[in-house]
């Protein structure tokens, strides 16, 4: 068993494929053919509406994400997409096969990494994969060299004849990228692939899909609760809440659909209790959020005209900013715009829930 050269695995290294620590987003191509169909598709579980009525399509080469929060229907949606549970209504197509008709033709375009982690813990690196391989029916004289581009392509080259509980869980997601290729699909469907992952692993999740999409021609859908990894990796954006489709479109184009350009966030000390609305006066000022403990998230067409005539009322009633940014809007204005709330305090409010240890694991 190899013992890990590379200090720190999980770092991406500086001399190796795109320097910029993220995927080279493809541009839209609206000309190009379709990979994936989505039309009116609704999945049902009793009385309850999972997925409901949502259309979409992603063309040929593109990366396209699927946001939303807990609970919105990513996971029931590419499920359906990927033949595993049937469709209530509406059809998707995949690569111009309906998945309802021809399941095998469908399953044959695809590669699929599902939300949870699924490598065999007790077999090696190189194991999970051949059997993967063989379960696609990758001839043997291929399978060698394919694992093994595949590996280096994930780095992990040098973790082959490692036992996979020996890896992290980005090396783990990693390999299990590796392993969801091999059979040389078309259209590559990443279920949270970097959801419980550390800032640096989940920058190395991105360099390693940056380094498979500069080597092989794929289609790539991924869904995500990350803001800023949607607005990285992907052309075009869906945002799905309660089952819905609430927006779709390129990043830049979501962002400049939310009224304002600007998000200033503000702190004030004992600010009075009429200090909303007068924020809400000045003339370019299109949402004010009070977050509580004096903070104010504020949407701006004119992000330093509006900061002037803030710190300007502050002086003239005596309120003191204890913190002032501007920034220009994210997609977490636009997951505001679009839906109401906020998405982190929909997922501050699912990771409430703690995890029970599970057994066998703890040394
Ligand atoms: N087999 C099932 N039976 C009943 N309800 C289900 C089933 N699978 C999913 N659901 C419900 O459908 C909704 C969508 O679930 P889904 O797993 O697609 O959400 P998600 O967007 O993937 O969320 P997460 O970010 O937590 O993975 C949830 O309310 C879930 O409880
Ligand atoms: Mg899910």
């Amino acid at each position: 068993m190899t013992t890990g050269p590379n200090p720190n695995p999980e770092t991406p290294r500086a001399n190796r494929g795109s320097h910029n620590g993220g995927l080279e987003k493809p541009t839209y191509d609206p000309t190009a053919a379709a990979a994936i169909e989505v039309e009116h598709i609704v999945k049902k579980y009793g009385d309850f509406t999972a997925v409901d009525d949502v259309s979409f399509s992603v063309t040929e080469g593109g990366i396209f994400g699927l946001l939303g929060p807990n609970g919105a229907g990513k996971s029931t949606l590419i499920r359906m997409m990927t033949t595993l549970i049937p469709i209530t209504s509406g059809k998707a197509r995949i690569a111009g096969h309906d998945v309802s008709k021809e399941p095998n033709a469908a399953r044959r375009m695809i590669g699929v990494i599902p939300q949870a982690l699924t490598s065999d813990l007790d077999l090696t690196v190189e194991e999970n994969m051949n059997i993967y391989a063989k379960l696609y029916d990758v001839p043997a004289k291929e399978r060698q060299k394919s694992i093994g581009e595949l590996l280096e392509l994930v780095d992990l080259t040098k973790w082959r004849n490692a036992a996979t509980k020996t890896l992290s869980g980005g090396m783990r997601r990693r390999l299990e990228i590796a392993r969801g290729l091999v059979h040389h699909p078309r259209i590559f469907f990443l279920d949270e692939p970097t959801t419980g992952l550390d800032p640096v692993s989940r920058v190395a999740v991105w360099e390693m899909l940056g380094n498979i999409k500069e080597h092989r021609k794929l289609t790539i859908l991924i869904t995500t609760h990350y803001m800023d990894e949607a607005d990285r990796l992907c052309d075009r954006i869906a945002i799905v809440d309660h089952g819905k489709l609430v927006a779709l479109d390129a990043p830049m184009a979501l962002k400049a659909s939310v009224p304002g350009s600007n998000v200033i966030e503000a702190q004030f000390e004992n600010p009075p209790a009429d200090w909303e609305q007068k924020l809400h006066s000045f003339d370019d000022v299109t949402s004010v959020q009070h977050e509580g403990a004096g903070m104010y998230r504020v949407l701006t067409g004119n992000g330093s005209r509006t900061t002037t005539q803030m710190v300007e009322m502050a002086v003239q009633n005596g309120v003191a900013v204890k913190s002032l940014s501007v920034q220009n809007t994210t997609l977490d204005d636009v997951f505001v715009h679009y839906t109401g709330r906020q998405l982190r305090d929909e997922l501050q409010k699912s990771y409430a829930f703690v995890m029970p240890q599970r057994p066998g694991l703890q040394p």
